[in-house]
C-alpha cells in the first residue's frame, strides 16, 4: 500500500513538472517573435572602426584608410527570450549636481615591468590631467589613480602619494596603489594571502622613511566583495598573457580605493585628457563609454549566441569602446562581469592557436583574440543593462576621440573629453613620438593652434621635455588656485 501511494505521488510530481516546463517553453517561444524596438546605436563608421585596433596587443600598425568598414548601423532588437523573466527595476537615480563639490578619479593600470614602453604615455597623460585641472570648477577635485606593482622613484617625483582620499577638500592629487598584476601571481607570491608579495615595496618605503600603515596594497584577500581567490587563480591560468587583463581586474579588486568618488574614468594609458573634461560629468546616472568598432554582423550574432550559453541577457547593444566614465559602482559591476565573460570567451570560444596569436590579424575584424577585452565588456554591458543594473550611453563623440584631427570645428563642435591614440603614422602618432620623430623645436608651431592634433602634440612634447618635478608643480599650482 505504502509503496504504491509513494510511486503515484512521484509520478504526479513528475507530470506537473513536465507540464510547467512545457508552459514555460511555450510562453518564451511566443515572446521571441514579439521583439521590441530599441533606440538605434549611433555609428560613425570609419573612425570608430579605426579606434578599435588600438586595443590590439600586437603592435601591428593599421592605417586609418586601410581598415575596412565593419560597423553596420542597424537598430538592435531586444531579445526577450534571453532575459530571465524577473528583472529588477532600475536602481533609483540620484543625480550629482554640477554646483556640488564633485569628486572624480582617473584610473589607470601601469605595467611597471614595461616602463620603457609605457612611461612616456604616463607622462603625457599626467601632463594633460594637469592642463585639464586649470579649467576645473573650484569645488571639484580630480585625482589621478595609478595601480602598479612598484612605487618607484619617478612617481614620487611626480608627487604621487599612497593614501586613499579622506575628504572632499584635499586638493587634486596623484595616488599610487600597489597591486600585484595577474602574471606575477605565482604560488610563492599568493601564498599565505600574498604575505610576501610586498616585501620589496615595504623595504622601499623604509628607505623613504614612510609609515607602512598608509600603504595600500591589493588585492585585499579578506574582502569578499573585491577578492575572489578562485577567479584570481583562473585569471592566472588562462589570461595572464593577455596584456589588458589588469586594467579591468584593478577596477574590481581596487574598488575600495575609489568608491568614495562621484565618478571615475577608466582608461588606457595612451590617452590625453581634453579640457572639456574639466566641467563635464555624465548625466542621468549613465555610464558613458566611447565608441569601439569591433562589431561585424558575424560577431554580433556570435556574441548573442554566446550570451545565451552563459545565461547572460543580450539586448543588442554594440560598438562600446574601451574608456568608461561613470559611477564607481557601475565600473565595479562592469569590471566584474567583463572578467567573467573574458574567462568564458578565452576558455570556450578561442582555440589555442588563436590565443597564442598564431593567426596574427587574419581573423580581424570577424573574431580576433586581441580585442577580447572589447568582446568581454560587450557581453558584460549587454547583460547589466538587460538586467537593469546599469544605465548606459555610448558617447561615440565624447570619449576616445581623435589625436590626428587638424580642424578647429572638430574640437569646438563636440564635447571631446579625451583623445585616444590610434594605430596610425599621422600626427599625433604614439609610434612616431616614441621613435623620437617629433622635436621640441616644433612646440612653437602648435602654440596658438587649437586643434586636437595640436593639443596632443603639445602635451606629449611638453611632457617629454619637462622634468617630473616641473610637472608635479603644475598640478600643485593648478589645484591650489582652485
Ligand atoms: C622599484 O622602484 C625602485 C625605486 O625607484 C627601484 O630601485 C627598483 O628597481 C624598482 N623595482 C622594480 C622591480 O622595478
Ligand atoms: C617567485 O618565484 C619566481 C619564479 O618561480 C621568482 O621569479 C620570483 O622572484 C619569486 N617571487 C618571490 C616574491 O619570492
Ligand atoms: C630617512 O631618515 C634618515 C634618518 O633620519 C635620513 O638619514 C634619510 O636621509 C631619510 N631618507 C629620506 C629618503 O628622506
Ligand atoms: C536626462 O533625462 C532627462 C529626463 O528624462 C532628459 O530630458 C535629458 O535629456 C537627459 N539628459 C541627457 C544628457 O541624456
Ligand atoms: C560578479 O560576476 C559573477 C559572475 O557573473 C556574478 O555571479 C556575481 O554576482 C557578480 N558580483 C556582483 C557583485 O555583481
Ligand atoms: C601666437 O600668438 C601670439 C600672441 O597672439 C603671437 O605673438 C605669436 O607670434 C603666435 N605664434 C605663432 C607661432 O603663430
Amino acid at each position: 500500500m505504502r509503496r504504491i501511494s509513494l510511486r503515484s505521488v512521484f509520478s504526479t510530481i513528475a507530470l506537473s513538472v513536465c507540464f510547467l516546463v512545457l508552459i514555460f517553453l511555450f510562453t518564451n517561444l511566443n515572446n521571441h517573435s514579439n521583439d521590441t524596438e530599441f533606440p538605434q546605436v549611433k555609428c560613425d563608421c570609419p573612425k570608430v572602426v579605426q579606434s578599435a585596433s588600438k586595443t590590439e596587443q600586437s603592435a601591428s600598425k593599421t592605417e586609418q584608410s586601410t581598415v575596412p568598414k565593419t560597423e553596420v548601423p542597424a537598430a538592435p532588437k531586444i531579445d526577450v527570450a534571453t532575459s530571465p523573466p524577473t528583472v529588477q527595476p532600475l536602481p533609483p537615480c540620484k543625480q550629482v549636481e554640477n554646483d556640488s563639490p564633485v569628486q572624480r578619479a582617473i584610473l589607470i593600470y601601469y605595467p611597471h615591468h614595461q616602463s620603457e614602453y609605457f612611461f612616456p604615455e604616463v607622462r603625457w597623460l599626467y601632463r594633460s590631467w594637469a592642463e585639464m585641472l586649470r579649467d576645473q570648477p573650484s569645488k571639484w577635485r580630480t585625482d589621478f589613480l595609478i595601480f602598479t606593482y612598484n612605487f618607484s622613484a619617478e612617481f614620487r617625483s611626480l608627487g604621487c602619494i599612497s593614501r586613499i582620499r579622506q575628504n572632499k577638500e584635499e586638493p587634486s592629487v596623484c595616488r599610487l596603489f600597489l597591486y600585484v598584476p595577474i602574471q606575477f601571481r605565482t604560488k610563492n607570491v599568493t601564498d599565505n594571502n600574498f604575505q610576501y608579495a610586498f616585501e620589496h615595496a615595504k623595504n622601499l618605503a623604509k628607505i623613504y622613511n614612510e609609515t607602512l600603515e598608509e600603504m595600500v596594497t591589493l588585492p585585499k584577500t579578506n574582502d569578499q566583495k573585491t577578492y575572489d581567490a578562485k577567479r584570481s587563480e583562473l585569471l592566472y591560468a588562462v589570461l595572464r598573457a593577455y596584456g589588458y587583463i589588469d586594467s579591468i581586474n584593478t577596477i574590481y579588486e581596487g574598488y575600495n580605493t575609489f568608491n568614495m568618488y562621484d565618478f571615475v574614468l577608466r582608461t588606457d594609458i595612451d590617452v590625453f585628457i581634453y579640457r572639456h573634461f574639466a566641467k563635464y560629468i555624465p548625466q542621468n546616472c549613465t555610464l558613458l563609454t566611447g565608441g569601439g568598432g569591433y562589431g561585424t554582423d558575424f560577431n554580433r550574432r556570435k556574441l548573442r549566441r554566446i550570451a545565451r550559453d552563459m545565461d547572460f541577457s543580450h539586448i543588442g547593444l554594440s560598438g562600446m569602446g574601451s574608456t568608461w566614465y561613470g559611477s564607481p559602482h557601475d565600473g565595479y559591476l562592469v569590471a566584474n562581469q567583463t572578467l567573467h565573460a573574458m574567462l568564458w570567451l578565452a576558455q570556450y570560444e578561442f582555440a589555442m592557436p588563436e590565443r597564442e596569436s598564431k593567426l596574427g590579424t587574419l581573423m580581424w575584424p570577424e573574431w580576433h583574440y586581441g580585442v577580447l577585452l572589447l568582446y568581454g565588456q560587450h557581453l558584460a554591458i549587454n547583460h547589466l543593462v538587460g538586467q537593469n543594473q546599469i544605465r548606459i550611453k555610448i558617447g561615440a563623440d565624447l570619449l576616445d576621440q581623435s589625436t590626428t584631427d587638424a580642424t578647429t570645428p572638430y574640437v569646438q563642435q563636440g564635447i571631446r573629453l579625451n583623445l585616444h591614440c590610434w594605430h596610425t603614422d599621422n600626427r599625433f602618432s604614439k609610434f612616431a613620438f616614441k621613435l623620437g620623430h617629433y622635436k621640441q623645436t616644433e612646440l612653437e608651431k602648435y602654440r596658438n593652434d587649437t586643434t586636437a592634433q595640436a593639443y596632443a602634440m603639445r602635451m606629449a612634447l611638453e611632457s617629454k621635455y619637462m622634468t617630473l618635478e616641473q610637472m608635479a608643480k603644475l598640478v600643485q599650482s593648478a589645484s591650489s588656485s582652485s
